[in-house]
């Protein structure tokens, strides 16, 4: 059966970072989605796809704005029950609020339990895709793509390694870590709509014998992404010059132990030298950027306009727990802030392409999600542009769609957030589908 969903669509017709803001955008005022089989059939004019699909079942979106579904591409699961800890910069964070509950997922009735309020939440904010670090723990991992799949959604995850310089409950071994990676690779990696990332958490948590056991297992496994942080914070790169002596830098490291290349996926990349920019930009690696992280935690403003001059691939994530939101509206609103500190304002275009399409293509899933698309899987959302009193006022005086996409920017929360839909199912659990 086909289905057709009938509303305004915001999609992508190019990256606007290449093409410009307004070539990018294929904004559709009165627009359809068909949807067939869990995948975009077609999508255009309300009255040529209702006209090329006879028999379709056409619901209307009752002023709803048709979207693509908000891709996250780089958060931590088990950092949900942390979100919102106060407290000092990246190190001290992690020893006093991260590394404690990420020990917790030793239990893996606790690993299910927060897997469960996770997916409720990034649903129920709209995110349809979320590329997530597990905890050393394969059964973190297990709990999170059980979790994904039962609600069909199409996740990236991994367990991390770390084998040094963490408590002891949170310390694993070269050996361990590759071996239990290489086995849950086997249980999950393609398994449906799962994909696996090797996960070595950064490079000070990691000697040097386990980094080169991630890259044996990334070259054995090159389908696999790869993820790790980067350069985030001053103290940390400090910290990985003290224990990588012989490296020229941070990316250094990673590249020496063949950690960088297409499918890495680096979170924050904010501090980079200029041989470091260069290096990245001929390595195929994505740069998964993090603002509200970055203003949480105090870290930098990373120079996203720069970084995609340079070719490198660029998505948004909410880096939850050391982001402080589940809100993709809030993070587009946080790297607006953070480019205009740089002196660059972000369009609303570009900004809600990082949350979508960019970030599926850093993830190597552009031709999966992040755009509505003939051909891409039905992963959509219904956005409300009058959820609330100021957000109504605000984009009832819009007068083109770029003004409609900023307010919902730095307006809208999960209130905006109706129906959610996954593979051309509904998913969100606050607002399902009659
Ligand atoms: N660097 C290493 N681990 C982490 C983490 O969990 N969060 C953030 N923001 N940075 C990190
Ligand atoms: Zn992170």
């Amino acid at each position: 059966m086909t289905r057709i969903l009938r509303g305004p669509v915001l999609r992508f017709r190019a990256d606007p970072f290449a093409e410009g803001a307004e070539a990018a955008l294929g904004w559709l005022d009165d627009g359809a989605v068909a949807i067939e089989g869990g995948r975009i059939a077609a999508v255009g004019e309300a009255t040529e796809v209702i006209a090329t699909h006879p028999g379709a079942e056409v619901t209307t979106s009752g002023g709803h704005v048709i979207a693509p579904g908000f891709v996250d591409c780089h958060l931590h699961y088990p950092q949900t029950g942390i979100i919102a800890s106060w407290g000092a910069q990246l190190l001290d964070w992690l020893n006093t609020y991260t590394f404690p509950e990420e020990a917790r997922f030793s239990d893996p009735a606790h690993a299910a339990t927060v897997a469960r309020a996770f997916f409720d939440l990034t649903l129920a904010h709209g995110i349809t895709t979320t590329a997530s670090y597990c905890t050393i723990h394969p059964a973190s991992v297990d709990a999170y793509f059980s979790e994904a799949q039962a609600r069909g959604l199409r996740v990236v995850g991994g367990r991390t390694m770390m084998d040094r310089n963490a408590p002891d409950a949170l310390r694993d071994t070269a050996q361990a870590a590759y071996e239990e990676s290489r086995a849950l690779i086997a249980l999950w990696h393609g398994q449906g709509r799962a994909t696996y990332a090797i996960t070595p958490r950064f490079a000070p948590t990691s000697t040097p014998a386990q980094l080169e056991a991630a890259g044996a297992l990334w070259a054995e496994h090159p389908d696999c992404l790869m993820q790790t942080h980067l350069s985030e914070n001053h103290a940390e790169i400090d910290w990985v010059a003290r224990l990588f002596p012989e490296a020229a830098d941070y990316l250094g490291v990673y590249q020496r132990f063949g950690l960088a290349g297409p499918g890495a996926v680096f979170g924050h990349a904010i501090h980079l030298t200029a041989r470091e920019r260069a290096a990245l930009a001929g390595t195929g690696a994505g740069v998964a950027h993090c603002p509200t992280s970055n203003h949480f935690l105090g870290s930098g403003e990373c120079d996203v306009a720069g970084l995609k001059e340079l070719g490198i691939p660029v998505g948004l994530a909410t880096d939850v727990g050391g982001g402080s939101s589940f809100s993709m509206f809030d993070t587009m609103k946080a790297a607006y802030e953070i480019g205009q500190r740089r002196g660059v304002a972000l369009s609303p275009v570009h900004l809600w392409w990082l949350a979508t399409e960019g970030a599926a293509r850093t993830l190597r899933l552009g031709a999966h999600v992040g755009n509505l698309e003939a051909g891409r899987e039905a992963d959509l959302i219904l956005i409300d542009p009058a959820s609330t009193p100021i957000l109504a006022a605000r984009t009832a005086r819009a007068t083109t769609p770029s003004e409609l996409m900023f307010a919902l920017i730095v307006l809208a929360d999960d209130r905006a957030v109706g129906q959610v839909w996954s593979a051309g199912r509904p998913v969100n659990p606050r607002a399902p589908v009659r």
